[in-house]
């Protein structure tokens, strides 16, 4: 049974004021409807004809009602939901999610999503997950599903193929795994043409990945084993033993596992992906017209080329006109307005609000 494993501990800031530390990018309407976890989930139910098993979720305190309330919305049954007493990165987050159906199941295969990718073709993305079964099967891999860069970003993991990527959907073995280089390495990764961008989902067996552990980063085993056996359920809620969680090493599956295991593959994945990383994207996302205006709300864009234009309460109308390259969100108690050439850096803003307290 495939067991889908849910991220939803982080805090998207460069998506200020629509992603608030209290209130973060996956819970928020961004595209759409329904929420990013909302879409999450109701991708990790799995193909109708074969679903997935009901999906365990590792959040936070601060979120542990908005989780359940947001899957309820949808109809989904929130499987058990993990409390990470803190974030200490998505290592140990996926160490304890493994450890937790590892002993409930000892087949246990775990599909590892974040909650906040956008993902538009739930059936493409099934299919990719049954080749990455596949690779499981044969050859006790831990899968990696793997998409075409166009640039050289230095925020993500790059996959090096063992041969250019030929258009095949089946699952292919890496020959490495580089985490988040430097630009100079990431211009030389991107000429290759061998390599594609890691999606940050993995597809593993929870025996295999304990095992993984146990090889390259076994200073986490103890600690986290003893945050799942400690922990303490209430209301539906896990919650990890907070004083072993507390001696946990804070790093990502990424350097703690993925760099240095020699059994990887990837399925290369073309049916698109965001991690939605930026309002730059988000304008990508909101099917800008002809001039790439993209609104969302009650907004109204006059003479604008290559804007992105949010009215994010129904009681505010928001004009924009002859504006380029621009990013406007307006909510009731904040308003970004910033250069395009910006996205990347809203960060900073946030940092600069709390500097003034
Ligand atoms: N529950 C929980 N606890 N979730 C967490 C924690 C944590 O402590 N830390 C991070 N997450 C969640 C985030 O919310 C996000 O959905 C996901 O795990 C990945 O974490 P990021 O912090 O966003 O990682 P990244 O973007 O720097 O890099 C990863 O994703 C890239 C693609 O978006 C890596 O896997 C890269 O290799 C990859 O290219
Ligand atoms: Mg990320």
């Amino acid at each position: 049974t495939v067991y889908p494993v849910i991220l939803c501990g982080g805090s998207g800031t460069r998506l200020w004021p629509l992603s608030r530390k209290s209130y973060p990018k996956q819970f928020v309407p961004l595209i759409g409807e329904t929420s990013l976890l909302q879409d999450c989930a109701e991708r990790m139910r799995g193909p109708s004809d074969n679903p997935y098993a009901k999906p365990l979720i590792l959040t936070n305190e601060a979120f542990r009602f908005v989780v359940p309330e947001q899957l309820t919305a949808i109809d989904v049954d929130p499987g058990p939901i993990l409390i990470e007493p803190e974030g200490r990165n998505t290592a140990p987050a996926v160490l304890a999610a493994a450890l937790y159906l590892a002993a409930g199941d000892p087949e246990a295969v775990m599909l590892v999503a974040p909650s906040d990718h956008v993902i538009p073709d739930n059936s493409a993305f099934h299919q990719a997950v049954s080749e990455g079964l596949q690779a499981i099967g044969a050859r006790g891999d831990l899968v990696t599903f793997g998409i075409s860069p166009d640039r050289p970003e230095t925020g993500y993991g790059y996959l090096k193929l063992n041969h250019a990527p030929d258009g095949s959907s089946a699952a292919v073995p890496l020959d490495r795994f580089v985490e988040k280089p430097d630009l100079e390495s990431a211009k030389s990764m991107l000429a290759d043409g061998s390599y594609l961008w890691n999606s940050g989902i993995f597809l593993f067996a929870a025996r295999d990945i304990i095992a993984a552990f146990e090889q390259y980063s076994p200073a986490l085993i103890e600690p986290v084993k003893q945050a799942v056996s400690g922990a303490k359920t209430d209301l539906g809620f896990l919650r990890l033993d907070a004083e072993a969680w507390a001696t946990v090493e804070d790093i990502s599956i990424d350097y703690a596992v993925m760099e240095k295991a020699t059994n990887l593959s990837v399925v290369p994945y073309s049916a698109g992906w965001s991690d939605v990383g930026s309002w730059s994207a988000v304008q990508e996302l909101t099917n800008p017209d002809a001039n790439g205006v993209a609104t969302t709300g009650e907004v109204t864009a006059i003479d604008c080329r290559n804007v992105l234009v949010r009215s994010e309460s129904s009681s505010q109308q928001v004009v924009a006109m002859g504006l380029e390259n621009v990013i406007a969100v307006a909510m009731p108690d904040a308003v970004l307005v910033a250069s395009m050439d910006k996205a990347q850096d809203v960060k900073q803003a946030v940092a600069a609000l709390k500097a003034k307290g």
